[in-house]
């Protein structure tokens, strides 16, 4: 807990003398190559960071349909998650559609969003090349490029975004002090004596939407002083509940217990296949390569990241009628 910007600047300069064995001993010392890596992953508007890769609008479709369409809807237009497309030139008028084809100011945010970050429930399972694949089918649908372009690190950069100049600091993503976050300036001197760190979300807001954030599995490398089991992938077999691992390998963003989602409810799926005795095995490898038409119309994606051992305990459950313990 910093007291105030002065003690905290004498602390950093105590820290500097090699003598005492302050908790910040190491400060100072120069990281490693490795360690500069692991941390320096981000994309800049000029293409600085980006993978050598490519990837076509027709290649991208094939993914985005298995992998994307489910959540963002066959043309983008979203399917009760966020519409990737619209938009274009609302934002100035009364009812601005924001997407990130009209308000991304470049495509390498888009690029390293999809990377980083999608799909929702198993993110980084994507290639390089798949990405921008799959960000040149997304650009296509938002009308921005031609269904015959291909995205590699020259191209993606040299994309031009409709709201490329329309960048403004009138509005941000929170209001702090009645003004946009993004207005805050760096003080440098004569600061405040307290500092508080705080979060203006509502309490719950992202255990509702993500669960344990501490679980999640993130591919992120130099982060050696954590806990291993805080860079596992979300298996627990052993420690958790069927019910807890369907959660933490994100089958409960689409299936409900008792009621369907964008997915059949588990109990409804246990009851149609009651008594098949094939249904273990063709579950699993309907799970692994996801798909459409038993339900209805709804896409499941490929569920890549699911280990076995989690896949084996969930079904188990499931097709017992996914009881409550
Ligand atoms: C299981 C549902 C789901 C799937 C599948 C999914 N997404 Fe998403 N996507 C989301 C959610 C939820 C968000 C918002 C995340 C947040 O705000 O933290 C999002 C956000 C995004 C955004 C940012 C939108 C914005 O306006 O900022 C992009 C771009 C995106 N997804 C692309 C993709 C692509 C490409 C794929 C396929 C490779 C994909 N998504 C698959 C649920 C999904
Ligand atoms: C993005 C949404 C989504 C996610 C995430 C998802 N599912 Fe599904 N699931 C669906 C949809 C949609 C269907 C219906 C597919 C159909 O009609 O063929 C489905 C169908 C199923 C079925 C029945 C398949 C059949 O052919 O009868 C099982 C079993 C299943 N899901 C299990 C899982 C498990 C286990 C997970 C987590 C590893 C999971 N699902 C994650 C959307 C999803």
């Amino acid at each position: 807990m910093f007291r105030s910007s002065a003690l905290l600047a004498a602390l950093l300069l105590c820290a500097g003398s090699a003598t005492a064995a302050t908790p910040w001993q190491s400060l100072g010392e120069p990281l490693t190559a490795r360690e500069i890596s692991s941390w320096d992953i981000d994309v800049r508007p000029d293409g600085m960071g980006l993978p050598p890769g490519k990837g076509s609008v027709e290649q991208g479709q094939t993914l985005y349909d298995a992998q994307c369409a489910s959540c963002h809807g066959v043309f983008g237009e979203s399917n009760d998650y966020l519409a990737l497309t619209g938009g274009i030139g609302t934002l100035a008028s009364d009812t601005p559609q924001r997407t990130v084809a009209s308000k991304l100011d470049y495509a390498t945010t888009l690029w390293e969003y999809i990377n980083r970050a999608m799909p929702f429930t198993h993110s980084k399972v994507l290639t390089v090349d798949e990405v921008y694949a799959v960000t040149a089918y997304v650009l296509n649908l938002a009308e921005i490029l031609p269904m015959d372009a291909t995205l590699d690190e020259k191209t993606l950069p040299a994309v031009v975004m409709p709201n490329r100049e329309g960048f403004t600091q009138a509005h941000g993503f929170m209001t702090v002090d009645g003004k946009p976050d993004v207005q805050a300036k760096a003080c440098m001197q004569d600061c405040t004596g307290e500092v508080t760190v705080s979060s203006e979300l509502p309490a719950g807001f992202t255990e509702e939407m993500y669960g344990d954030i501490r679980t999640h599995f993130r591919a992120l490398a130099g982060l050696t002083d954590l806990p291993a089991t805080a860079l596992a992938p979300a298996t627990n077999a052993g420690t958790k509940s069927p019910a807890e691992l369907a959660a933490a390998n994100g089958c409960l963003t689409c299936h409900g217990v008792d009621t369907p989602i964008v997915g059949p409810a588990f109990t409804a799926i246990a009851e149609r296949y009651a008594g098949n005795p094939e249904a273990s095995a063709l579950l699993t490898a309907k799970v692994r390569a996801g798909g459409s038409g038993v339900w209805g119309g709804a896409m499941m994606p490929a569920q890549a990241s699911i280990p076995d051992s989690d896949l084996a305990l969930v079904l188990a459950w499931l097709l017992a009628g996914a009881p409550a313990d």
